[in-house]
């Protein structure tokens, strides 16, 4: 991914608002679409062609894996699989993440 590419996206997604007023929704959506989407699905509600649906997951759930590649005591995956990869440097990004796949679970059908 690009530095113009990833530019573009956060461009496209702030059309209509300045980037002051970017709620952590859209702001989670970017670095969802930016870093996640490339192997879970564009609509998180949807598998993807290498991770699951993860729309609605627990804040915990996301931070363990995204930063740790860990689960939370007790989880059950969705997949067996080792695939992903720790994406550390997106620590700060974790909240904004949480409240996209939130929102994004309440609006699918
Ligand atoms: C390299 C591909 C890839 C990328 C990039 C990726 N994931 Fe994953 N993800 C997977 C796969 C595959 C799994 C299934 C477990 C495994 O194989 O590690 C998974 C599992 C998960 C799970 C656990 C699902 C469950 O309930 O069991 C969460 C949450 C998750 N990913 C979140 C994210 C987030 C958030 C991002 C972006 C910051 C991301 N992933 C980026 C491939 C990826």
């Amino acid at each position: 991914m690009s530095v113009v590419t990833i530019a573009a996206l956060i461009g496209l997604s702030t059309a209509g608002c300045g980037p002051r007023e970017l709620t952590p929704v859209r702001r989670g959506e970017v670095v969802y679409r930016t870093n996640c989407a490339s192997c879970h699905n564009r609509d998180p509600n949807l598998p993807g062609w290498m991770g699951p649906p993860i729309a609605g997951s627990s804040r915990a759930l996301i931070e363990d894996r995204v930063l740790h590649l860990s689960y939370p005591p007790g989880y059950v995956p969705k997949r067996n699989t080792h695939k992903m990869r720790a994406l550390p440097w997106l620590n700060g990004h974790i909240d904004d993440l949480t409240a996209y796949l939130d929102q994004a679970a309440r609006h699918s059908s």
